[in-house]
């Protein structure tokens, strides 16, 4: 998306669009109609019936006369003001996305509002990522979309997002600063959302395109683009790092598994690094404890906390943040086959731990004991851990929350205070000792199931038990990474969910 930013009267700038966002309080309601009946005389009737009354998730499209620069304006409502925050303006800017979308527009101009109750910055972020994130489409497979092939005619495959520029319009009278405080906000949101959409492009590709080996390849693209550096194990270094659960859960595929080591040292030399780990399960069966068949093809996305890890190194890199900071991934298919582990395997981690493998379906935890305890050599400041983890926290939370669990009370208030900022909420769950009871075992230190009852809990009581005395944070993304219909601004699938609560918070740090 190219982005630009501008202090000039609406009625003169030129694009496909132009929206303007409008409060329903009667009095500013009135003062703005009077303006824009006086810049846009064409409003005047749309404005005048009643119908649009600045009332939120609602817009009115009028076409102005052919002689303006900008043929098209989206008026769109912002609701009361007493009620106004980012997330507000975060949806008002994603109707006029959707509005521009669904015409196949190139160019949207969008009138920055007058909300003094925001910073300028913040505004700016918000109406980039309405309009960005609002956008997107997966389109990629529909065969009328394909560019290089001159023989297809199809032309109702559904469109990808046609809008490539945005414009952010500030008041005439703008001074200097502010100008610079919008175009800041804008790029940060600019950045951001671009890793938000690698991380659902990620997300949304079928096993058959991201497995193991192509998610290591697609990592490196990224990494060379914005200035991590990667690391690709493969299945022998795996080994011979006695990666017992990656492995175990590898051991029925045909695929080998690869371990993504991400380093990003942009910090003090001396600064402790921030770890980042992310599930990177590509496809899960279930394995021999197999799942049903209906809705498994969703199970493509079992490697959204990879993705959103990568797509977050990304854009740190992009971004430039001061800091140092690791993301790993460990990843393989769950697969059932002759040669895959079986309910009441016993495997032993590389700290000693065994584990008995009750359910091959809770694989999630498996590998990722693989990934804290290799985290544990950076004696990291903080662990953050992201993944599609449990049914359980689906029913707990929705596609609403993330589970958040952990041992460090300050990380957790980070990645709250984040959350909130970002809309992309969590809920945290408790760690009491008394669940470490369900993982008890007969025939190893624990099992990897922990019975019907707090499914979410007794996960992150497994992981628990690999992350020593590092300061640790999990977050259970099953519900938010994977939508099961579309929300204001992201289309059902892959959500990106984790990008922009991470990149709010390691901005945040110091
Ligand atoms: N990837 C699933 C969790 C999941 C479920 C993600 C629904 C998104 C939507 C995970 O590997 C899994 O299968 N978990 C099991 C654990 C159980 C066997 C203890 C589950 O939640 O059923
Ligand atoms: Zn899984
Ligand atoms: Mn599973």
């Amino acid at each position: 998306m190219k982005l630009h930013c501008s202090a000039a009267n609406p009625k003169a700038v030129k694009a496909d669009m132009i929206a303007v966002l409008v409060p329903s309080d009667e009095a500013l309601f009135a003062k703005h109609k009077a303006a824009l009946c006086t810049m846009f005389p064409a409003a005047s009737a749309a404005l005048a019936s009643g119908d649009f009354t600045g009332k939120a998730n609602t817009s009115v499209m009028v076409y102005t006369d052919a002689k303006a620069p900008t043929p098209r304006l989206l008026i769109v409502g912002l609701g009361e003001m007493a009620k106004l925050d980012l997330e507000v303006v975060r949806r008002a800017a994603a109707n006029a996305a959707k509005a521009a979308s669904s015409k196949k527009l190139a160019h949207v101009a969008v009138v920055v509002p007058e909300i003094s109750s925001l910073a300028t910055e913040q505004l700016a972020e918000a109406l980039t990522e309405g309009i960005m994130l609002a956008a997107y489409k997966f389109v990629k497979y529909y065969s009328g979309n394909d560019k290089n092939d001159k023989n297809n005619k199809s032309n109702d495959a559904p469109k990808g997002n046609t809008v490539t520029t945005l414009t952010l319009v500030a008041a005439e009278k703008t001074n200097k600063t502010t100008l610079a405080s919008l175009k800041s906000g804008a790029e940060y949101a600019r950045l951001v959302s671009q890793a938000v959409i690698v991380a659902r492009n990620l997300a949304n590709a079928p096993n058959n395109e991201i497995y193991p080996e192509s998610l290591a390849a697609e990592a490196q693209t990224l990494a060379k683009s914005s200035g991590f550096k990667l690391t690709v194990l493969d299945k022998k270094k795996i080994a011979a790092l006695k990666m017992h659960g990656l492995l175990g859960v590898n051991q029925g595929s045909t695929r080998p598994p690869v371990f993504l080591v991400m380093e990003y040292m942009n910090g003090a030399t001396n600064a402790k690094p921030i770890v980042l780990v992310g599930k990177g399960v590509t496809f899960d069966t279930g394995g021999i404890s197999i799942k049903p068949s209906a809705g498994m093809a969703e199970m493509k996305a079992d490697m959204h906390g990879a993705a959103t890890v990568i797509a977050t190194m990304y854009a740190v890199a992009k971004l430039g943040l001061r800091l140092n900071l690791i993301g790993l991934v460990p990843s393989t298919d769950n697969m059932p086959s002759g040669s895959a582990i079986v309910p009441g395997d016993i495997i032993t981690y590389s700290n000693g731990t065994s584990v008995e493998v009750d359910n091959t379906d809770a694989e999630g935890r498996l590998i990722l004991a693989d990934a804290l305890l290799y985290a544990q050599r950076y004696k990291p400041q903080a662990v953050i851990d992201l993944a599609t983890l449990t049914g359980a926290c689906v029913v707990a939370l929705g596609h609403v929350a993330s589970g958040l669990m952990g041992t460090d009370d300050a990380l957790k208030a980070r990645l709250r205070s984040s959350a909130d900022y970002t809309h992309e909420y969590v809920c945290e769950l408790p760690l009491y000792a008394e669940y470490d009871e369900l993982l008890k075992s007969d025939v190893a230190d624990i099992k990897n199931v922990g019975g019907r009852w707090a499914g979410a809990i007794t996960a992150a009581m497994f992981l628990k038990r690999f992350v020593g005395d590092m300061p640790w944070a999990h977050l259970d993304i099953a519900g938010t990474a994977m939508l099961s219909s579309d929300a204001p601004y992201a289309p059902k699938g892959g959500s990106g969910v984790g990008v922009r609560l991470l990149c709010d918070a390691l901005r945040k740090w110091e």
